[in-house]
């Protein structure tokens, strides 16, 4: 027997407005976002605009705590959803409200709201932790870097669970403000723009600010003992530049590169179309790794980057970046290729412009030096797998198919689609697929089997037309 509620037509619509999701059609948001190379990366249920972390952390000790407050709206009603993170958490309240919460796995925190969010609704989610990201271990390893005076995040595809609860996957993008307490005489690096910096009780503040849509691997902390040098581009960007105090001999190589990032900036903008976000930079840790990524508008190098002497080519490789991968990002992680084949290819213009070397010189000496029967033709950069998905084939094979682009369509054309891609998607998600389908648009030609034989065959392809008429 069913039993009837009788309200008045006015009360009726209060509760529909005091009610917003009924815990009968709501449901849990994913634990995934959907990306087939690393299922548990993001989740579903929601979107997140903006975070803001007000952050304190202890070289010594390698204590982080803090709070993260998460400005989301749901897309579709919601009666709990994830985060990605995995340190120590305390409590979390959404919407102001106190919400129960609980641990899956290493890495997803299950949070359940007093009531279930409507789809299309606005709240906040705030996040109080502490922990010490060095000891969290996921797949036995750790993305954070401890240096002996601090400490580092700066990974691909994924850092944020070492430091801040997120949506971690590129399709949710955000803003950030990002505010790290730190001992006076530490410094605490992060994206974007300064916006101040104050000391009391013996610890200094430092408050950051992103303001154009990040990606969450992108977000970057360090803290150690850095110098600083400030400057402005000819547009009147900020750019600051932080190197660890103990970069030993690598400290003037490092300099000599990174405090051209300026020039090669504008350099840049001549090709891709204005630089996309409010500040400019790089950073050097004393870090032991050897690789460089492309961190939001400060990029990170490790000082193994500088070993042999300057290295000029890699400011190019994480600046080219911040319009493909930073600005145009992966729909998903088997897109790395929108990423890598572009960065990897501004090196080779930045070549040819130096006079080192053309990119079609680079382009023939790369395709020579992998014979037929090297494994690095069985990589298709189009879609590498999760285990490949920083295989050398991905940089210069992937190179060397915007090159066989670049023969068939000629320069104007080739030229025209480097500049207008990341116009097209400024601030968005592309993949393979888009920008196939946006260069046989601009050129006009039919351009799926030249992209099939460099990104997607598990072999050496015969030398492109231009190649061949060299030799
Ligand atoms: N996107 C980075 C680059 O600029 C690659 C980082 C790869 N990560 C790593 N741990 N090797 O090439
Ligand atoms: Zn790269």
């Amino acid at each position: 027997m069913h039993r009837r509620l009788i309200v008045p037509s006015a009360l009726a619509a209060t509760l529909v407005l005091a009610i917003p999701a009924s815990a009968a059609n709501s449901s849990a948001g994913a634990p995934g976002i959907g990306d087939p190379y690393y299922p548990a990366a993001g989740n579903g249920g929601y979107d997140v605009s903006h975070y803001d972390l007000r952050l304190k952390y202890q070289p010594q000790t390698d204590l982080l705590e803090g709070t993260a407050t998460l400005l989301a709206t749901a897309t579709q009603d919601l009666s709990r959803f994830n985060l990605d993170f995995g340190l120590e958490v305390s409590e979390v309240r959404v919407g102001g409200r106190k919400a129960k919460f609980t641990k899956e796995g290493d890495q997803e925190l299950v949070v359940t709201p007093v009531a279930p969010l409507a789809k299309g609704s606005a709240t906040s989610v705030v996040v109080r932790y502490a922990g010490k990201p060095s000891q969290l271990k996921i797949g036995g390893w750790t993305a954070w870097h401890r240096t002996p005076d601090g400490g580092v995040a700066a990974q691909e595809p994924d850092s944020a669970v070492w430091w801040f609860p997120s949506n971690d996957h590129p399709l949710d993008k955000a803003t950030y403000d990002i505010s790290v307490s730190v001992p006076d005489g530490s410094q605490a690096i992060s994206n974007g723009v300064l916006v101040s910096q104050s000391s009391r009780l013996g610890w200094t503040r430092y408050n950051w600010r992103s303001n154009k849509p990040q990606a969450s691997y992108l977000a970057t902390l360090a803290v150690g003992r850095f110098d600083i040098t400030t400057e402005k581009t000819a547009d009147g960007l900020p750019i600051l530049n932080a190197y660890s105090k103990d970069l030993g001999d690598t400290a003037g190589a490092a300099r000599a590169s990174i405090e051209r990032t300026g020039e090669v900036a504008e350099w840049l903008t001549e090709v891709f179309g204005p630089y996309p976000f409010n500040a400019l930079g790089g950073y050097v840790p004393n870090v032991t790794s050897g690789y460089a990524l492309e961190t939001q508008t400060r990029p990170f190098y490790s000082p193994r980057q500088f070993a042999a002497g300057a290295n000029v080519s890699v400011v190019v490789h994480e600046l080219a970046h911040q319009w493909y991968g930073d600005s145009v990002s992966v729909k998903g992680w088997k897109d790395i290729w929108v990423n890598e084949g572009f960065a990897r290819y501004s090196q080779w213009l930045w070549s040819e412009k130096e006079g080192e070397g053309t990119a079609q010189e680079l382009a023939d000496w790369v395709y020579a030096q992998h014979p037929a029967d090297d494994a690095f033709w069985t990589v298709a950069p189009g879609d590498p797998g999760p285990q490949n998905q920083f295989h050398l084939a991905v940089y210069d094979r992937g190179a060397l198919a915007l090159q066989a682009l670049r023969n068939e369509i000629g320069d104007e054309d080739f030229f025209a689609i480097l500049k207008g891609w990341p116009a097209e998607h400024a601030y968005g998600n592309a993949e393979v697929g888009d920008f196939v389908a946006y260069a046989e648009r601009v050129s006009g030609k039919p351009l799926a089997g030249l992209f099939d034989t460099w990104l997607y065959e598990p072999s050496k392809p015969a030398a492109p037309a231009a190649a061949e008429a060299r030799i």
